[in-house]
């Protein structure tokens, strides 16, 4: 048997965002090996075999691939640039939770100590959503550690933010102009090289790696503050008894008018990148106002609109009311459940004497129930009609839902609570009352 070839790129982590990037660098590099590794052989095995969870990648392009895919340690050695992209969450505390960052940084160290002496010298670029000064301060001393190699000689670090917009085809990681940096101009060309292939939208390199960690989190630093404005306007809106999308539909039409919706902000990254931007800032003596105010407004969301939907509803007799909530996952079109603020919503119609029922058009039930303990309805319609129906998630089969649909699913005099405003345009029975942020 002959050993493969040592791989040109190694990409470390295997989810959302290193299966795309290392399929479309395995596409953008024939005659290169190009390994794809993870610590979950689950995972790995799942992809081995063609199944892809997170729907980020087509079956047929998996298949297509010639990704190499492995989760074992050996498969890395050898490689010319290191990609790490794993998750950066936060601890119970909010503050970043590294440890996923620093276990690839590790490995990564061990297989460039057991590598043969490469010229040019091995990039290690960090790909995860980090604070300002991770990959040089946090994943240079790790690597060196475990390497006992010596960063600036025998390896050297990059640093590239992802941006792709899972579920959301015209945004992925071929067609976003990717921001590369190195912590020489010889390294940040060879990563502009690397990463020009792989995307048509083109490659900006940054002024060094600092800058591109910081421009990554201010990004999505600022998403989230201007969704959080637009959930303070709602629930000023709600207290003046106005609709919010009625007033957006007016203020949108002036030139600089910023069109965002009022929503639940969940998920890996709006609703926890802030947090590494703030830690960094009190880190550096500043104290982040606007930041973690809007931090606070989107976490309380799913609780805020709970409470407007129940008092929407009202009584219904002497029974419970029955609703059943559209949409688990922290977005639309993703089967992506981390850290949902719809479980906010569920837990606090509960809490007012609801009896809720989920169906998520994208979600994997076991996943549901293992995360959140959530029994996910088998069809739409099971169960109905009830008194009330929640559209909390606007998943493609949802947002079909015409006027005969949506009036199946509710009782005659009952409530639709349209949260992302995706049925405004339907003419319901005049009995069915409506809400809407
Ligand atoms: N998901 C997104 O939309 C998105 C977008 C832009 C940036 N990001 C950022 O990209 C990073 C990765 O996010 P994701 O959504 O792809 O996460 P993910 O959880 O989908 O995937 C991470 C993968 O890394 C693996 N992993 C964890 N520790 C490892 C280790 N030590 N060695 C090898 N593999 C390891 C996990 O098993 C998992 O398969 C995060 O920093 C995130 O903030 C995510």
């Amino acid at each position: 048997m002959t050993t493969p070839a040592a791989p040109a790129v190694a990409v470390i982590g295997l989810g959302y965002v290193g299966l795309p990037l290392a399929v479309a660098l395995a596409k953008a590099s024939p005659g290169e090996r190009i390994v794809g590794f993870d610590i979950d052989a689950v995972r790995v095995d799942e992809l081995a075999r063609g199944h892809e969870r997170t729907g980020e990648v087509a079956p047929d392009a998996l298949k297509a691939s010639r990704l190499a895919i492995s989760a074992d340690r050996q498969a890395i050695i050898g490689a010319g640039i290191y990609i790490i992209a794993v998750p950066t969450p936060v601890d119970a505390e909010n503050r970043p939770d590294l440890s996923a960052v620093l276990g690839a940084c590790a490995l990564v160290g061990e297989a460039l100590a057991a590598s043969p002496r490469l010229d040019p010298a091995p990039i290690v670029v960090l790909e995860s959503s980090v604070y300002s000064g991770v990959t040089e301060d946090v994943c240079g001393p790790e690597i060196a550690r475990a390497s006992g190699l010596e960063r600036g000689r025998d390896f050297f670090l990059g640093y590239s933010p992802e941006r792709v917009n899972p579920g959301d085809r015209s945004h992925g990681v071929e067609r976003i102009v990717k921001v590369v940096a190195g912590e020489t101009p010889a390294v940040a060309e060879r990563l502009a090289r690397l990463y020009r292939r792989a995307t048509s939208s083109g490659v900006f390199v940054a002024r060094d790696i600092r800058t591109a960690e910081a421009a990554k989190a201010i990004e999505n630093a600022q998403r989230d503050i201007n969704i959080a404005f637009i959930n303070e306007v709602a629930m000023i809106l709600g207290r003046l008894g106005l609709s919010t999308y009625d007033v957006l539909e007016a203020a949108r039409t002036k030139w600089n008018f910023l069109d965002f919706r009022p929503g639940l902000v969940g998920g890996h990254c709006i609703g926890v990148d802030p947090y590494y931007l703030a830690y960094s800032a009190r880190a550096a003596g500043h104290d982040p106002e606007i930041i973690l105010a809007g931090r606070r407004i989107n976490d309380q969301m799913g609780f805020y609109m709970a409470d407007r939907i129940a008092d929407a509803l009202g009584p219904v007799g002497n029974a419970a009311p029955r609703t059943l909530v559209l949409g688990l996952t922290f977005k639309e079109d993703v089967p992506d459940l981390r850290n949902s603020k719809v479980v906010d919503l569920i837990e606090a119609l509960r809490r007012r004497g609801h009896v809720v029922a989920v169906h998520d058009a994208e979600a994997d039930a076991a996943e549901a129930l293992r995360l959140y303990g959530l029994a996910l309805l088998p069809a739409l319609g099971a169960g109905g009609p009830y008194d009330c129906l929640v559209g909390a998630v606007p998943h493609e089969p949802y947002r079909r839902l015409d006027a005969a649909a949506l009036a199946a699913l509710v009782k005659p005099a009952g409530l639709v609570a349209d949260i992302k405003g995706m049925w405004r345009n339907i003419s319901l029975p005049p009995a069915v009352r409506r809400w809407e942020p």
